[in-house]
């Protein structure tokens, strides 16, 4: 059942064209896929399709929707996802190819599935500079979403070994570049209008954003430190009150609905909780938007990916 994590015969093999190409392949058809960056392995899958990037939650295990980031082959790709201001222009221009993660604004023409962002109006864009990674996007013809290849609550694997001892059965593949350079998460940043944020330190030190840009660099405050998965505090929240387990709404009430049944948004009708957790942010800002005072959800069973939608909704609802 869908319910249940998938299993998979993980198959790891070492990087080259055949491998390359099974692994593109498998992008496409919306699986997640291990591949090496310069930092760490990354579970990777096409940011563009929400059902594929459920599947990154999925087989990570992790129990809340962290946004993620999207990897790009080259800058023109990350123009067409996100809003460059010329701060952001210049620290692309410096620090890729590289370690560097910049926060920007989502264009209203963004393909990137809202789960990906965690229904945020931003976006984590970086432009690796491992051979692999770059080759995978480029070869799978979109942008990449991933966080580190590891279970949550598990240390960040840097070499295949690490990510078959801790994903092993739960991700069809695997590609074998070898340990990785880095061996640390990228730099995260918010350029902003006179000065640089980091949101999460890393390989690209304060110093050097400072030298390249001219401009301050500041710590982010404690309560928008991301270091650790889940602590994101700005979290997209709809504006109106919002129930949760709700089996019979009232008619001031959009009801998003789970599994057979009547309601105004249906997160799956078969019950499958991979496609709920693909249609959920779409679904709250329906909700947003629509006429109804109130928002009620069904109740989602807490097994599987199930506890990342009831964690995130609610969050939603507090
Ligand atoms: O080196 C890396 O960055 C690796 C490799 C695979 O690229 N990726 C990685 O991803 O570390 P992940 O998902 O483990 O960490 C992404 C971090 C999270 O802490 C998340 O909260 C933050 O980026 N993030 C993503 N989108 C964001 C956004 N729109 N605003 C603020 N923070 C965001
Ligand atoms: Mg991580």
């Amino acid at each position: 059942m869908s319910h249940r994590a998938e299993t998979y015969d993980t198959q790891l093999r070492a990087y080259d064209e055949a491998a390359l190409a099974q692994a593109a392949a498998l992008i496409r058809a919306g699986e997640p896929v291990a591949v090496p960056t310069e930092t760490v392995y990354g579970l990777a899958a096409d940011a563009t399709n929400s059902s594929a990037v459920a599947r990154i939650y999925a087989a990570k295990g992790r129990p809340s929707f962290n946004p993620l980031i999207v990897h790009v082959a080259d800058l023109a790709m990350a123009r067409r996802l996100v809003a460059f201001s010329p701060l952001a222009e210049t620290l692309a221009d410096a620090f890729w190819p590289g370690a560097l993660t910049m926060v920007l604004p989502r264009r209203p023409d963004c393909p990137v599935a809202e789960l990906a962002s965690a229904g945020l109006p931003t976006l984590a864009v970086r432009l690796p500079s491992h051979p692999a990674m770059r080759a995978l996007i480029m070869a799978s013809g979109v942008p990449l979403a991933a966080p580190s290849a590891n279970a949550s609550g598990s240390i960040s694997p840097t070499r295949a070994g690490h990510v078959m001892a801790s994903l092993g059965g739960r991700i069809p593949f695997i590609l074998d570049a070898g340990p990785t350079s880095a061996g640390l998460e990228s730099t995260i940043v918010r350029p902003e209008d006179e000065r640089i944020v980091i949101l999460r330190p890393g390989p690209v030190t304060a110093a050097t954003l400072e030298q390249a840009s001219g401009l301050p660099v500041a710590e982010a405050g404690k309560d928008e430190r991301i270091s650790a998965p889940g602590q994101l505090e700005s979290h997209y929240a709809p504006s109106k009150r919002l129930a949760l387990g709700v089996t019979e709404p009232t008619p001031d009430q959009y009801h998003i609905g789970f599994g057979p049944g009547g309601c105004d948004y249906n997160l799956s009708k078969n019950s499958e909780l991979i496609e709920a957790a693909a249609n959920l942010f779409a679904a709250l800002h329906e909700a947003d938007a629509a006429p109804q005072p109130r928002i009620s959800v069904a109740p989602i069973p807490m097994e599987g990916i199930g506890t990342a939608i009831n964690d995130r909704l609610r969050r939603a609802a507090a």
